[in-house]
């Protein structure tokens, strides 16, 4: 796991000033995908990877910015920072130094290291936790503290604006908000929470299928504009209805042969998994783990079959995990097309149960999997 004192060492000998430090970490979604763009519900947790950003002032107008996963610097000049992305690393830390400039601050000449541990491309939300530890630590060397709704929206606008990822807000907004030991169930309309207890015998067991996964990838962008196509079909009939948040499947029956065959299915995943997502909030707060379980199975079938999200490997890395003991519930988390699941797991079987995973899948696929497991953890912090 990323040691703070560590980070605190690297950019200390990089950059001979001592650094402030922060923490934001990735997330897993136990349950809402595709969602929260159309104003719907999801509920991630915080896990304990992250992303690690120490940060100090300098006196020559640049802004240096160091990856220790990649061992790599960038360099700049702070009143001539990049418009455009570069696809490089730096994209990110410098996406949110672009909105927040757009916000009027000025930015002052910094060194910045940066060190994470969650898992790339592995749809655990690496690039939120690199923007928001980014952010908080900019914010609060400019002497600016935002509440961690805002800091959120800043980060996904990062992405959405210079990145040219078409992300929505629940990766930001769990990496920054997040709470040790609970899911969060979030409202993407107004980004009010409830924050839902996960019980001490319960374990998160992340499976990465090791197929990689990618937001700014044309199937995230296509899935997403089925979304939207289906939710302006609807609002035609219905103008109140501007997404799919606040369409029912009865609209779908009825106005489903004005879409493409596509935008139904996609339709239908949303509008189903939105009330599954609120009714697994309820099941969890309640402590009726059969029903989470229940739910999140269902979930999958959804994701895969009506949104079409999955991949061979991750639908096995389901199939197997059914019979293994300790299983409460299933399914492919994240933006979809490879990346990991999430298991919930009674602890006290959580080790037999990632390492039967491990061997079945490994049998089946011949790819050796990483099966983490995991708790929720808290949001973004300092590090003191
Ligand atoms: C990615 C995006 C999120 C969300 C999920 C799918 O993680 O960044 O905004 O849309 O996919 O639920």
């Amino acid at each position: 796991m990323h040691d703070p004192e560590q980070l605190r060492a690297l950019h200390k000998a990089r950059f001979h000033a001592e650094p402030q430090v922060f923490a934001a970490p990735g997330r897993v979604n136990l349950i809402g995908e595709h969602t929260d763009y159309a104003e719907g519900f999801v509920m991630p947790a915080a896990i304990d990877f992250a992303t690690l950003a120490g940060i100090s002032p300098r006196t020559d107008g640049k802004i240096v910015l160091y990856a220790e996963n990649y061992a790599e610097q960038r360099e700049f000049d702070a009143k001539a920072l990049p418009k455009k992305p570069s696809k490089d690393w730096s994209d990110y830390p410098l996406g949110v130094l672009s909105i927040l400039q757009g916000e009027g601050h000025t930015i002052p000449a910094f060194s910045l290291t940066l060190w994470g541990d969650v898992p790339l491309a592995s749809g655990l939300s690496s690039s939120a936790s690199v923007e928001v530890a980014t952010a908080l630590a900019v914010t609060l060397l400019v002497g600016v503290q935002y509440p961690g709704g805002v800091l959120a929206r800043l980060c996904q606008r990062a992405e959405n604006e210079f990145v040219g990822a078409n992300c929505g807000i629940m990766d930001q907004f769990i990496s920054a908000n997040g709470a040790e030991d609970h899911a969060l169930l979030l409202d993407c309309r107004d980004l009010s929470f409830r924050l839902a207890p996960i019980p001490p015998h319960v374990a998160l067991v992340i499976a990465n299928t090791m197929v990689k996964h990618s937001v700014a990838g044309g199937e995230y962008t296509s899935r997403r504009a089925q979304v939207e196509e289906a939710a302006a079909v609807i609002g035609r009939h219905r103008p109140e209805v501007k997404f799919l948040r606040d369409a029912t499947l009865d609209d779908l029956k009825r106005w489903g042969s004005e879409m493409s065959p596509e935008a139904v299915k996609r339709a239908r995943h949303v509008i189903s998994e939105n009330t599954r997502t609120v009714a697994a909030a309820d099941a969890l707060m309640k402590g009726d783990l059969k029903e989470l379980g229940r739910l999140m199975a269902e979930a999958h079938v959804s994701y895969s079959q009506d949104f079409e999200a999955s991949c061979v490997e991750a639908d096995a890395m389901v199939a197997l995990a059914q019979d293994l003991p300790g299983l409460i519930g299933a399914r492919l988390t994240g933006g979809g097309f490879g990346g990991c699941t999430i298991n919930l797991v009674e602890r006290a079987h959580a080790e037999e149960f990632s390492e039967g995973l491990s061997a079945r899948y490994a049998e089946e696929t011949g790819i050796v999997p990483q099966v983490m497991i995991c708790h929720a953890s808290s949001g973004a912090h300092k590090v003191s």
